[in-house]
């Protein structure tokens, strides 16, 4: 069935069909990547160091078109950046000339966003409040840590409010306890979207597979050498989740573990995408 019908048109869902894409007509990065989101999902993506998991965000955030296949946001083909994605990257991408508060005010305007350029520092106060970063705004991003060019990055990408939200390995740069936090963050805020029928559809990018768990409605699993999709699996765990209940969950370890275990073979090359058809019991 072509994933572009019916009930990938829909508002927010996100569809990739048989794409592949090399850079500059060199290796394969991505080799036939289907992948089919549905509107208020969020879906977490693993995967070893350059399997591509960067690769395929750009391509959905509009940065890189396919060498073969389909791609399309809430049934639109994606031919370039978009206000209805909000990015953000794996290394923050700010402008490094302008303080926090300004990068996320542009983006305010933009999107847009807030009437007068008064009630668009708000917003973006609320939001570098929101990720810790109160009294920082007015700092440039080169005056600050990575992990706080980290939060401002996604202080911006909360605050333009877009229907689908790409994160590159968003907490990476996060102690253990400010992580901690922005994943409660980050769960609170799409599921009081999702409660309200505005829900986020998210795409997570993580290496860190607890994360992925606590995060995820689904985990996407990527293999290497070229980079495909090798797992699918439902998480299961009950929403609404915090961090806390999701860790202290009985099936947690399990699902933890099994997801390590497809890791481990993924890193040895002993599971390719066959892996699917034979090894599809989900966790
Ligand atoms: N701009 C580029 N030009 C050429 N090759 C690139 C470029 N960006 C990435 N690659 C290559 O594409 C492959 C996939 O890279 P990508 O950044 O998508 O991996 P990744 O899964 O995000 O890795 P990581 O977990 O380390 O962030 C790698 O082999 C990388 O060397
Ligand atoms: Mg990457």
């Amino acid at each position: 069935m072509p994933l572009h019908d019916n009930a990938f048109a829909a508002p927010g869902c996100i569809a990739v069909e048989d794409v592949s894409f090399s850079y500059g007509g060199g290796e394969r990065v991505l080799d036939r990547i289907d992948l089919a989101i549905d509107r208020g999902e969020f879906v977490a993506v693993i995967g070893p160091s350059g399997c591509g998991k960067s690769t395929l965000l750009r391509l959905l955030a509009g940065l890189a078109g396919p060498d073969s296949g389909r791609l399309s946001v809430s049934g639109v083909p994606v031919t370039g950046p978009g206000l209805d994605r909000a990015v953000v990257f794996q290394d923050y991408s700010l402008f490094p000339w302008m303080s926090c508060r300004d990068n996320i005010v542009l983006a305010l305007e933009q999107a847009g966003m807030g009437a007068a350029r008064e009630e668009r520092r708000a917003i973006a106060s609320d939001y570098l409040e929101l990720v810790g970063l109160r009294a920082d705004g007015g700092k440039l991003p080169g005056e600050l840590s990575g992990g706080m060019r980290q939060r401002t990055a996604i202080a911006r990408a909360l605050a333009v409010n877009a229907p689908i939200l790409l994160m590159d390995e968003p907490f990476g740069a996060l102690d253990e306890i400010t992580r901690a936090r922005q994943q409660d963050l980050l769960l609170n805020l799409w599921q009081d979207g999702r409660a309200g029928g505005g829900g986020k559809t998210v795409l997570f990018v993580t290496h860190d597979v607890e994360e992925a768990v606590i995060l995820g409605d689904r985990v996407i699993v990527m293999g290497t050498r070229p980079g495909r999709i090798v797992r699918d699996f439902p998480v299961g765990l009950p929403r609404p989740r915090s961090r806390n209940s999701a860790i202290h969950h009985d099936d947690f370890v399990a699902v933890r573990d099994k997801l390590l275990r497809d890791l481990n073979l993924v890193v040895d090359e002993r599971l390719g995408p066959a892996g699917l058809a034979g090894q599809g019991d989900g966790i």
